[in-house]
């Protein structure tokens, strides 16, 4: 189909920056082609060390503490496989990033979704974990600022989550691969919480805050006993992550800090255009405090959130998610992802608003 604005695929629009880019050609050029340790160059875990340390004063040991791995989806499976006997149940708040369940599943976990819901912006409650703690619950997997709806809880619901992950003896794995897409709030790593480095599978990235997707570069922090038992899955079935990647990434975190800031306010001024335009038109939307999705709700057109996504892709051009893909408490809602220009915003939104027009009307 032509003339299609896509609103789906949740992938910045930025090309990664030039000196990241650079700095990985000069290591090519210099002939480092070759595998690195299997937890990744030690350069590149001390630089995340430190940048842990100074952001969000967590510390790690870069000698056995962090992994580099293939981005955060390769950590998360190793998270799981790592810590999960056949039949542990995870805690997934409802709804989450789509790999979050299929990844319990594989690692022969059972996953408790616990629900949120529009009315409150999508954040968790604290009181829905503790309710479903049972003797088989191993861990919460918490994915903040989320996917899909752009919701990131303040400290006091996370602390209030950590209280029930620590008086549960429960292990958290931390998704934070949008920490650095947060707007006018901080982000509170999960892992800087009272008692909770040492209970912490801390996943983080550089696909989405340096617009590095395709470079498959990722991390995760752990104390070193769950550490070393994702590192002996990752030796074994992926030996180590690219050191082009790898190299790529120590110029990111030391010398990327103007690129994320520019990238960063670019996406909050594309953010307050569609979410307002959004409830313009009639979607309720709530205000997304982080990631780069707006998550409106598709009942004031009457339809479901796969018949809307469907037919506004078939007669108005323009693409979304349907929400029920991220979990039943997705229905009725859409995601849009605004990693996408502010023109191409703007004619997305001129057309949901004829799309929805025209379906009040009939
Ligand atoms: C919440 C979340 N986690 C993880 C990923 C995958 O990250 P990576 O590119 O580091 O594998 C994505 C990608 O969309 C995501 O939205």
């Amino acid at each position: 189909m032509d003339d299609v604005i896509s609103l789906g695929v949740g992938e910045p629009d930025f090309t990664t920056p030039w000196h990241i880019r650079e700095a990985a050609i000069y290591s090519l050029e210099r002939g480092f082609t070759m595998y690195t340790s299997n937890l990744g160059l030690i350069e590149l875990r001390r630089a995340l060390a430190d940048h842990l340390a100074l952001r969000y004063g967590v510390a790690y040991d870069p000698g056995d503490e962090i992994l580099i791995t293939f981005g955060v989806s390769e950590g998360l499976d190793l998270a799981m496989r790592a810590i999960l006997d056949p039949g542990d149940e995870v805690l997934v708040p409802d709804p989450g990033y789509v790999s979050y369940a299929p990844c319990v599943t594989f690692a022969g976990g059972v996953v408790r979704p616990v629900p949120t819901s529009a009315t409150d912006g999508f954040r968790p409650r604290p009181a829905d974990f503790a309710e479903r703690v049972t003797t088989t619950t191993r861990a919460v997997l918490l994915g903040y600022p989320n996917n899909p709806t752009g919701t990131a809880p303040n400290r006091e619901t996370l602390s209030a989550i950590a209280q029930v992950v620590a008086e549960h003896d429960l292990i958290a794995v931390s998704d934070e691969i949008y920490d650095r897409l947060i707007y006018g709030r901080e982000h509170v790593c999960f892992a800087s919480l009272p008692e909770m480095r040492d209970r912490t599978i801390l996943l983080g990235g550089f696909s989405k805050a340096y617009a590095m997707t395709g470079w498959r570069v990722g991390y995760a922090a752990a104390p070193r006993d769950l550490l070393a038992g994702m590192l002996k899955i990752h030796q074994y079935t992926a030996l180590c992550a690219s050191i082009t990647s790898q190299m790529a990434a120590i110029e990111a975190l030391k010398n990327g800090e103007a690129a994320v800031t520019s990238m960063v306010e670019e996406y909050d001024r594309r953010r307050r255009v569609i979410v307002k335009g959004l409830n313009d038109v009639g979607l309720t939307c709530h205000d997304p405090e982080g990631a780069f999705y707006a998550f409106p709700s598709t009942m004031a057109t009457g339809q479901s959130d796969e018949e809307f996504a469907e037919h506004l892709l078939l007669e108005e051009h323009v693409a979304v998610v349907p929400g029920s893909a991220f979990g039943a408490c997705g229905r009725n809602h859409v995601r849009c992802c605004y990693a996408t220009s502010l023109p191409q915003i703007e004619e997305a939104l001129r057309r949901i608003d004829t799309y929805v027009k025209r379906k009040r009307q009939g």
